[in-house]
């Protein structure tokens, strides 16, 4: 089983002024292939929270994929990438470059999504856009190829001690 973790960035859903549609489309999806949504948190557009929560379920919590849905747009408030940008240690382009070459096939406007794909330790960090149409058309685009990634990251031996 694949242990993931949701972050929905929502300013809105923070607040509790909107439903959360996309973070249970998600839990729904990883299902696919094998995950189990362990970990799920709706935050407010707050670059400083959306970095804390990645580096508690990275180090702490020792998650193997972290999907986040929301703020990847061009709004001021959209900080999703730079907070996963600060907590990379690694980048993984190929992954954001085929969500968005296949959702372009769905929309023009995938082309403003700026989501990246990171990895920190052990853990494969992804945004994904914040609708549950969005989340659906990049989870599909990606899916084929996360099982043998997150399984090559998890390797044999972990070093993360959980606590
Ligand atoms: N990608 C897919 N597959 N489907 C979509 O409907 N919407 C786009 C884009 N990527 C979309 C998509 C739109 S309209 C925007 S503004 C950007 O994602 C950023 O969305 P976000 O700010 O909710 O992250």
């Amino acid at each position: 089983m694949l242990r993931v973790g949701v972050i929905t960035a929502s300013d809105k859903g923070s607040r509790g002024e909107r439903e959360d549609l996309s973070g249970p489309t998600l839990a729904k999806l990883v299902q696919e292939i094998g995950g189990e949504v362990v970990e799920y948190a709706v935050l407010p557009d707050e670059q400083p929270l959306l970095e804390e929560k990645m580096r508690q379920w990275v180090d702490e919590v020792c998650l193997d994929l972290i999907l986040t849905t929301g703020g990847t747009g061009f709004s001021l408030r959209d900080v999703t990438p730079e907070a996963t940008l600060a907590v990379s240690d690694r980048l993984v382009p190929g992954i954001a470059e085929v969500m968005r070459l296949e959702s372009l096939k769905v929309t023009p406007k995938a082309m403003l999504s700026r989501a990246v794909a990171v990895l920190r330790k052990r853990t494969l960090i992804i945004n994904m856009p914040g609708s549950p149409k969005a989340v659906s058309e990049c989870f599909a685009a990606i899916a084929p190829a996360l099982p043998h990634g997150i399984q090559i990251l998890k390797g044999e031996a972990s070093e993360c001690a959980r606590k």
